[in-house]
């Protein structure tokens, strides 16, 4: 079974619309004259990006349009909010879901978060579903079963064959925007443990069919040894996404 690759940049809350038309201008420059590898690219842009960037995207080979979050609901007063429905309308093909800073400043939980998933495929969208576990619970050594109840918790719910459409990213708490990374090691065996307990549940063709990211401090200098574990599927990049040259680089470790 063939998996996806997938490099996925999440600008966060970066740039005025004028640096993110920069930034996406050079990436798709850099990424038609430099990547050769086939690797799914995707920008998860803030959302008053979206339109900018869709319309620079256009008939750019390989690079997908992301946002960084969804309402549950399908529409109606919720004032500020945004929904799935209005970034599938906006070209948008990817949604990051239960980022580790949506739960830890927004108070997400996985049971939030599956309603999001299910109103993302609902819409068409393709959810990047984020765990990871914070530094205690590594230290505790319970970072493997914590990971795999958030993964149970959120989307056990969903058939084999769609979750088999779904993208995880793993992104240990403790590596993300801190520059350290879990160790090309720690991430394989995250990876595998985590498309196990997928297998247990699914069985082993959906489980291999399921592209799984690594996320957090990866960079153009450490991309190729975290990216060569045979579990890992490529990464969701935070800060190095936000310089074309880093990112390109990254999707060229790939
Ligand atoms: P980072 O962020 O690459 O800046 O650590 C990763 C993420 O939060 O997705």
């Amino acid at each position: 079974m063939v998996r996806k690759k997938i490099v996925a940049g999440n600008w966060k809350m970066n740039h005025t619309l004028a640096e993110g038309e920069k930034l996406t201008s050079e990436i798709v420059n850099m990424v038609a004259d430099e990547v050769h590898n086939g690797a799914q690219v995707v920008l998860a842009v803030p959302y008053l990006h979206i339109p900018g960037t869709a319309r620079l995207l256009k008939g750019a080979d390989g690079i997908a349009l992301g946002a960084q979050n969804c309402h549950e609901e399908e529409s109606g007063a919720f004032t500020g909010e945004i929904s799935a429905g209005m970034l599938r309308s906006a070209a948008v093909e990817y949604v990051i879901l239960g980022h580790s800073e949506r739960r830890a400043y927004f108070g997400e939980k996985d049971v939030l978060i599956s309603k999001k998933v299910d109103i993302a495929l609902k819409e068409g969208l393709i959810p990047i579903y984020c765990c990871g576990e914070t530094l205690d619970i590594r230290d505790q050594g319970n970072h493997l079963d914590f990971v795999a109840k958030q993964i149970s918790e959120a989307l056990f719910h969903l058939d084999a064959k769609t979750i088999s459409g779904i993208v995880i990213a793993y992104e240990p708490v403790w590596a993300i925007g801190t520059g350290r990374t879990a160790s090309p090691n720690q991430a394989q065996e995250m990876h595998e443990y985590l498309r196990k307990h997928l297998a247990g549940k699914y069985g082993k063709d959906a489980a291999d069919s399921i592209t799984i990211l690594y996320g957090g401090s990866c960079k153009p200098d450490n991309a190729a040894e975290i990216f060569s574990g045979p579990d890992v599927d490529g990464g969701l990049i935070g800060g190095a996404s936000l310089k074309s040259r880093d990112f390109v680089d990254i999707i060229k470790a790939l």
